[in-house]
């Protein structure tokens, strides 16, 4: 795959007016990402229309304001990755937001679709007014590198937090980003 990757944001009228057509892109992502093996809250088998209904609840989200979704895409339009800023904390937390289910189909891995939404998320974060942002991923996976390349920091990592689709047990790494 060699064409030129855009992110951009999806707004609140798109995800309401354009949610299933999204939702099946994403779930197609989503599904390429777990049959790989990456651990991103879902076993294998992971059937249809649970990858979904979990869209769906995501461009819910988009609607009610209470998320930010940005999708990379090939100048055709097919969606090849996605990344999630989580905007609705509590009320102590005003200025704060977790980033969430960063996947690249393993199609257009490899060549900085990642590095660019992760710079798309650092201001989507900004423009939504949250200076410190924080996720968690498995520890020693490919995505450690990826966030530790973006300038976030490690917090320490839990043994056994989580399961790999398959089943195993695997360690998780919390990150944080001050951006201000
Ligand atoms: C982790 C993940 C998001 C990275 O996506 P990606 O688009 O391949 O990431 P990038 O291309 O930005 O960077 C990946 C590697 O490609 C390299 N790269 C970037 N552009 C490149 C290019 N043009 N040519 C060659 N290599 C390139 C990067 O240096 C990086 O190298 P490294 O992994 O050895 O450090 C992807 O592997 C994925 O979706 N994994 C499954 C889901 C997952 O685990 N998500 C994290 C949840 S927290």
């Amino acid at each position: 795959m060699s064409d030129p990757i855009t992110v951009r944001r999806i707004d609140a009228a798109e995800a309401k007016a354009n949610g299933e057509t999204l939702a099946r892109a994403l779930a197609d992502v989503l599904t390429d990402c777990v049959e790989g093996g990456a651990s991103v809250s879902f076993m294998l088998p992971l059937p249809r229309e649970k990858a979904l209904e979990f869209w769906r609840g995501v461009l819910d989200g988009v609607t009610r304001g209470q998320r930010v979704l940005l999708v990379a895409e090939t100048a055709g339009g097919r969606i090849v990755g996605t990344v999630q800023l989580i905007t609705a904390q509590p009320d102590n937390q005003p200025h704060r937001a977790d980033v969430a289910k960063m996947l690249v189909h393993r199609d257009a891995r490899r060549r900085g679709v990642a590095g660019l939404l992760m710079a798309a998320v650092d201001q989507a974060a900004l423009d939504e007014g949250k200076s410190v942002l924080v996720l968690d991923t498995v520890t020693g996976g490919d995505a450690e590198r990826l966030y530790q390349r973006a300038g976030w920091q490690s917090a320490g990592t839990v043994p056994k937090y989580a399961l790999m689709p398959d089943g195993a047990y695997c360690g998780t790494t919390f990150f944080y980003k001050h951006l201000a």
